[in-house]
């Protein structure tokens, strides 16, 4: 496989083969400013590294013997199964990292068969995702304080073939982004944003839309998004048990045990350890999703292990574009759902039933 330079010129440099080989790549290659804010998380990147370093620390007890040569990988999310528990997690600006980047992440993901997540700032629309075959997504809300844009924009992305609506709720205001603010990187006032474009938004630039965002997020919101929304809604950004059950005794389908990756509040609990009490909580009313630090399909057993129904990642598939577009995509993809498999061989584990706290040491 030959990685693609940022104008699409095939380079003779092979794709990583590694997860950490793609970061280091990414790293290298991007301008400190767009690093800096891929990678970076809110403050001085406590929780950031904090998630990485929870799922690190969880030890494993594999049975042996176990004849799990051949695992099922499958598992079922909503109604639907897929091959693995693995999403890709909504980012936004892929554009930004690799041309088109926006059509390239969700194509990788299709031809993997791995579930999407299309950001609002996407960018790249819903006529985009409706185009490639075989795509199976979710919609990722922002919420507005224009009510008629949120009902325009789940109206269009369930016309487009989005199967539910992730509503995030962790970002009433951005995070304090401390290497954004050395870099001074900014990704304001570039372009339009294609989904509010095409859900008719008044002002379709990045730098006003940003700005309309609701502030003042309740469950009232949540409510609102609830019943207006034609698909079911997953609620993404709580690490609390409480909030979780909340949510769910409002009618939402499930929830994203996610602390944005640690680009929101800093010091917030790392998700690996939030998990469990959610999982506990839940106790099965609802689908429990998890994301933020996972670096390989090891940490997607841990995960599915803990109790979540899957695991999401947001930086790894922007490494592997900014790397090698949408074959560098798919090579991240690709290696997750390798690494995934091997680890239930080797934890012992027949089918993604098997993978259970019992594992854990
Ligand atoms: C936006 O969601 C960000 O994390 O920068």
């Amino acid at each position: 496989m030959l990685a693609l330079d940022p104008v699409g010129h095939t380079c003779a440099m092979p794709l990583p083969r590694t997860l950490e080989d793609f970061r280091r790549t990414f790293i290298m290659m991007e301008t400190e400013g767009l690093e800096g804010y891929v990678d970076g998380g809110s403050g001085r990147g406590i929780t950031a590294v904090r998630n990485v370093e929870a799922w690190e620390a969880v030890e494993l007890l594999p049975h042996v013997l176990a004849g799990s040569g051949t695992p099922d990988t499958s598992a079922s999310l909503l109604g639907v199964t897929d091959q693995f528990p693995l999403l890709v997690a909504p980012t936004g600006f892929q554009e930004y990292v690799y041309p088109d980047g926006g059509r390239a992440v969700p194509r990788a993901c299709a031809a993997a068969g791995v579930r999407y997540t299309h950001s609002t700032f996407a960018t790249s629309g819903f006529a985009d995702l409706a185009a490639i075959d075989d795509l199976s997504w979710w919609f990722q809300l922002y919420v507005f304080t224009d009510k008629g844009l949120n009902r325009a924009l789940m109206a269009k992305a369930a016309e487009a073939g989005a199967s539910a609506v992730v509503m995030t709720v962790d970002l009433a205001v951005l995070g304090q982004r401390d290497r954004d603010l050395h870099t001074g990187f900014s990704l304001r006032g570039r372009n339009i944003v294609p989904c509010a474009a095409e859900a008719g938004a008044p002002d379709t630039r990045l730098a006003p839309l940003w700005a309309s965002l609701d502030h003042d997020l309740s469950w009232e919101t949540l409510s609102t998004v609830i019943a207006e929304s034609p698909l079911p809604v997953i609620v993404k950004g709580l690490i609390r048990a409480d909030d979780a059950c909340q949510a769910l005794d409002l009618g939402a389908a499930g929830v994203i045990v996610s602390n944005h990756g640690g680009r929101q509040l800093d010091t917030a609990a790392a998700t690996a350890r939030a998990l469990p009490a959610v999982v506990d909580a839940v106790a099965g009313r609802g689908a429990v999703l998890v994301d933020g630090g996972i670096r390989s399909g090891l940490d997607v057993a841990k995960a599915i292990a803990l109790g979540a129904d899957a695991a999401l990642v947001g930086r790894a598939p922007l490494w592997g574009l900014g790397v090698g577009g949408e074959p560098g995509v798919a090579a991240v993809l690709r290696i997750l759902q390798e690494e995934f498999q091997r680890s239930m061989t080797l934890l012992g584990a027949r089918t993604t039933a098997d993978l259970t706290r019992d594992l854990l040491y």
